[in-house]
């Protein structure tokens, strides 16, 4: 079972005087199950960092937050940005819909069923980053408010904000929006946590604290250190804290202690986080503050949970499109739309353009540009249209348009010239293909040559990976000897084979289709462009057949199906597919024909049910269905990290243990999931295990599974009952490739760097497979890299070594710059990557004014003793005093709770808010005050006056 706690073993030495000082001594997981805090309940949320500590299906996770923030910004953008051609729409029409997801938001934008999966993984990445502060600076006090370190917190904000600010300046690529995406998820990971953490909402506040965000609205006073800010709360026979009432300061900002790296010590009189995961809990001041679950046992202020969790939703919402301050208005609408990849996908076309190919080009343009064409306009199209050229040794220059006719233009304009020499340079046109390509795009590959530069493959795989892009490849040739080709396909007639090239297992790793043809018969293959025309793609079935026929089930939010069949020997074969009534559907049309590879598509689909196709001669085929609709799952591979359950990070190890976690996308009412298949690759079954479906806050439909892969690639399949009770799976767009060899990040290493300095990063490689010799690599965007060491080791089984980057940034310069690191290790059989994040932070964003204003007592007169404060008798009686308040770096603010009016405060020199002389003065009625002295950054000193203390001393 995937459930596991934390059990901390704490040595804390409490003083009456000066609170609590504890250390960690040991720390251990132990199953919840079994634990003494167990909850009983099954954890069932997918990429939450809290899954197993708690889960508690009333609570807004981190994750979900961002998500409904996103979401709502997003829908709010959408509202102000109809598409061409359609009607406005008023404000709120998307964002208030009930529920908002992302599925409905789409389809009510487009007015079309288009899929929101570019858009999803682009949300993925920022949940990613929201994680990333989970594993990477869970010690570090300032990404989460605790311990009073306010501004700091908001100072460590403010850097990752303008980090993404500065990374999504001027022109991006898939990597710049990769990184951003990944800050702003730690950027709203701190953010988020200000409204859980803080007194913020206890202080009666309805709306987001606007300063986190703008530097130049009002800073709140944040309590000072000499303030006590918490009472005990009562403990219940429960066991857990009543905390109502508990925070004694009502105009000043706090937050709760939880003992960190950064914060070693409770001291006396301050609240703690509070929680059984707080150790300082049962130290006074008892229980907490913290509504991060609306479970008590971790939440004191529980009940304040959902408030906490609006505020920070509005907060997230505002942070993206909020007037004047949201990311929107700094990069504008194009980056924007890049950010959450809104812009829809790229139909690339990567060709050869060597002598030989001179007619295949020919055929390419006679035969897409129509299906281009035809589709142009209708929201099935792409939203842009690339060409990239290769030959041996040129690569590009790559095209781009979003007009057909440019695109056919472009490729009327190639020269086919030269060659002789067979291999081409395809694999660095395929990487330029990939880069320039919009995420999840339909990238085309024509040639009739292998690849020179086989090298590159490990890199190609690890872009696949980031941009989900489907790679098709139509050939018409593999070298000049067609002798290695028939070897290789008599290879083929093998189950369980690998495959034929280079070119057939790219496409099967990025779950694109392979057609291997001849010259004369390639225009009958190109009808396979039009299977990548399709704004909601799914895919339906892929297996490995041995027989003469195949079922499947089509539910009823298909609205187009297509069926590919490959013979697996070298013999032709004919097919029929046949709908639940028995007869073939009259909708059909072949888009692929050769003797040994088949495609039909069918639209639009008229029965549900039941669906199959026969072939024959009866024997070995490899059939896949897909389709389009709008029902399809999303999913993450998760794995336990310290205390956490988070997505894997590269690909996962064979044999090891996991967690599958999966939300359904499309219309849920109704929905049933029942069982998770998976298959290899190739689409030979493996096993099944049931899932046990369950909704989020919002209503969506999550499952979890536990999951260990063994195959070297697996296909994922989804098995339930849709909406209108038909039978409906869906399977993973890709196989998953597991590994033998895996890298994992250390923890508490930052990945920042001032201009000037060095970083060093460190990674653990471990061989999980058998011994092997294996070299290793580094890589950056900016060219951040220095050295690494080791450049490669012999593994023995379970063996590891420790692999680091020095990064270093130059002096000269002075902004913000961040970049992503791969840590990549390779044997003959095995490679896996790690990504991590690498951020330029300017010297004077990191300084961070901590220091109060000071304050002196000038003049004090206090009379109010015994009976002249007694009524009526105090009212005619004053007392006053007068006081400066000076701040080395801004104006100072002063603020007295008891008779405001009895204030007055003036520069000392005209023009000058830095330093102030005030004067106060009361009636004896109340002979006490408490003025709060505070800086442009709510550094705050308090000055307290009471009666009983006639002389007092600046604190
Ligand atoms: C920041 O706050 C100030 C003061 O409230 C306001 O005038 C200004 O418009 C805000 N700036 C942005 C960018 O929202
Ligand atoms: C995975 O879990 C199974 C059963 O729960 C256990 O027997 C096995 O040792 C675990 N494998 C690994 C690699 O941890
Ligand atoms: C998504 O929202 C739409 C429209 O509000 C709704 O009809 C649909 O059921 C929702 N889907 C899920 C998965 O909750
Ligand atoms: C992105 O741009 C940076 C510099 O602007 C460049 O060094 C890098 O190679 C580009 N990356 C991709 C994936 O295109």
């Amino acid at each position: 079972m995937l459930a596991t706690g934390i059990f901390c073993l704490w040595l804390c030495h409490c003083f009456v005087d000066f609170g609590c000082y504890c250390t960690l001594l040991l720390s251990l997981a132990y199953p919840t199950d079994t634990g003494p805090l167990s909850t009983g309940e099954e954890p069932r949320r997918n990429q939450s960092p809290h899954l197993l500590i708690s889960y508690d299906k009333y609570s807004t996770q981190d994750t979900d937050i961002t998500e409904m923030g996103v979401l709502r910004a997003v829908a709010w953008y959408m509202e102000r940005n109809p598409l061409p051609g359609k009607p406005p729409m008023t404000p709120g029409q998307l964002e208030n819909m009930k529920p908002l997801n992302a599925t409905g938001l789409f389809k009510a934008y487009f007015q079309a069923d288009v899929s929101p999966n570019r858009f999803m993984k682009a949300l993925q990445e920022i949940t990613a980053g929201n994680n990333l502060v989970e594993i990477y600076h869970i010690e570090d006090s300032s990404f989460f408010f605790y311990c009073e370190e306010i501004t700091k917190s908001i100072s460590q904000l403010r850097i990752l904000r303008d980090s993404v600010l500065s990374g999504l300046k001027g022109p991006v690529n898939s990597t710049a929006l990769e990184s951003a995406r990944l800050s702003v998820g730690k950027a709203l990971h701190v953010l988020q946590k200000f409204y859980s953490n803080t007194n913020w909402v206890e202080m009666g506040n309805s709306k987001p604290y606007e300063y986190l965000l703008n530097a130049t609205s009002r800073a709140f006073p944040a309590a000072p250190a000499s303030k006590t800010t918490c009472s005990n709360c009562v403990k219940e026979s429960s066991g857990w804290y009543s905390c109502n009432e508990n925070i004694l300061v009502k105009d000043m900002l706090t937050s709760g202690y939880k003992l960190s790296a950064t914060c070693r010590t409770k001291p006396k009189g301050k609240c703690g986080h509070g929680g059984r995961n707080d150790v300082t809990q049962n130290f006074p001041p008892t229980g907490g503050i913290n509504k991060e679950t609306s479970d008590p046992r971790l939440s004191p202020h529980y009940r304040l949970h959902k408030q906490a969790a609006e505020l920070a939703i509005q907060a997230t919402r505002d942070f993206f499109i909020g007037e004047g301050s949201g990311l929107l208005s700094h990069i504008g609408h194009d980056t924007f739309q890049k950010f959450f990849s809104l812009e829809g996908y790229s139909l690339t076309f990567a060709i050869d353009t060597t002598g030989s190919m001179s007619d295949d080009i020919q055929q390419v343009k006679n035969t897409c540009i129509e299906i281009l064409r035809e589709y142009s306009g209708s929201p099935d199209a792409p939203f842009n249209y690339i060409l990239v050229p290769f030959n041996d040794p040129d690569v590009g220059p790559v095209l781009k348009t979003q007009n057909v006719d440019e695109f056919e233009s472009y490729i009327s304009k190639l020269r086919a010239i030269g060659g002789g020499d067979c291999p081409e340079m395809s694999l660095t046109g395929l990487k330029l293909a990939l880069q320039e390509s919009l995420p999840r795009s339909k990238i085309f590959t024509f040639t009739d040559a292998g690849a020179k530069d086989k090298w590159l493959k490990d890199e190609i795989k690890v872009l696949i990976d980031s941009s989900g892009s489907e790679l098709n490849y139509a050939l018409t040739g593999y070298c000049s000897s067609r002798r290695r080709r028939s070897m290789a396909e008599e290879e083929r007639e093998a189950f369980g084979k690998t495959y034929a090239n280079l070119y057939e297992e790219l496409a099967a790793y990025s779950g694109g289709y392979y057609v291997m043809t001849t010259k004369s018969e390639l225009s009958q293959i190109l009808g396979i462009m039009e299977l990548s025309l399709n704004a909601a793609p799914v895919k339906v079935a892929h297996i490995q057949l041995n027989g003469a026929q195949f079922s499947f089930p089509v539910d009823e939010t298909l609205t187009e199906i297509t069926v590919s069949v490959k013979s697996l020997r070298s013999t032709g074969f004919s097919m029929t597919v046949l709908q639940p009534s028995g007869t073939p559907s009259t909708f059909t049309e072949m888009v692929i024909n050769t003797p040994k590879h088949k495609v039909v598509k069918v639209s639009p689909v008229h029965e549900r049910g039941s669906w199959s196709v026969t072939v024959s001669p009866s024997g070995a085929y490899e059939v896949e269905i897909g389709g389009k609709s709008l029902l399809d799952f999303s999913y993450q591979i998760m794995q336990k990290q310290k205390e956490y359950v988070l997505p894997v990070q590269g690909r996962p190890v064979k044999g090891a243990n996991y967690t599958f976690s999966m939300k359904l996308m499309g219309d849920a009412k109704g929905t049933e999931v029942q069982r998770l298949a998976y298959t290899t690759g190739q689409g030979v079954p493996i096993g099944s295990v049931t899932l046990n479906q369950t909704f989020d806050a919002f209503g969506n439909l999550l499952a979890i599974a536990p999951i260990s892969l063994h195959a070297p690639t697996t296909l994922l399949i989804v098995e339930g009952q849709s909406p209108g009770h038909h039978p409906f799976s869906r399977v993973s767009a890709e196989p998953i490739s597991t590994e033998s060899v895996q890298i994992m990040s250390l923890p508490d290493q930052n990945g920042t760097m001032s201009p000037g300095e060095t970083l060093e990063l460190s990674v653990l490689v471990v061989n999980d497979g058998p011994a092997a010799s294996f070299t290793f690599k580094v890589w950056d965007d900016l060219s951040l890299l220095r050295s690494f060491k080791p450049t490669g080791s012999f593994l023995n089984p379970g063996e590891n070594i420790t692999l680091t980057a020095t990064f270093m940034a130059s002096g000269e310069n002075s902004s913000f710059a961040s970049s992503i690191a791969t840590f990549a290790a390779n044997s003959s059989t095995a490679q896996n990557y790690l990504k991590l994040p690498i951020t330029v932070i300017p010297e004077t964003a990191l300084e961070t004014d901590e220091v109060p204003p000071v304050y002196k007592l000038l003049d004090f007169y206090m009379p109010c003793v015994s009976k002249l404060q007694k009524k009526p008798l105090c009212s005619g009686h004053n007392w006053f005093m007068r006081f400066s308040a000076k701040d080395a770096q801004s104006a100072v603010t002063v603020r007295v709770n008891t008779n405001p009016s009895g204030l007055s405060c003036s520069p000392q020199e005209t023009g000058d808010n830095k330093d102030l002389i005030c004067h106060y003065a009361s009636d004896c009625c109340s002979p006490y005050a408490e003025v709060l002295i505070s800086d442009e950054n709510g550094n705050t000193d308090t000055l307290t006056i009471e009666y009983r203390r006639p002389r007092p001393m600046a604190a």
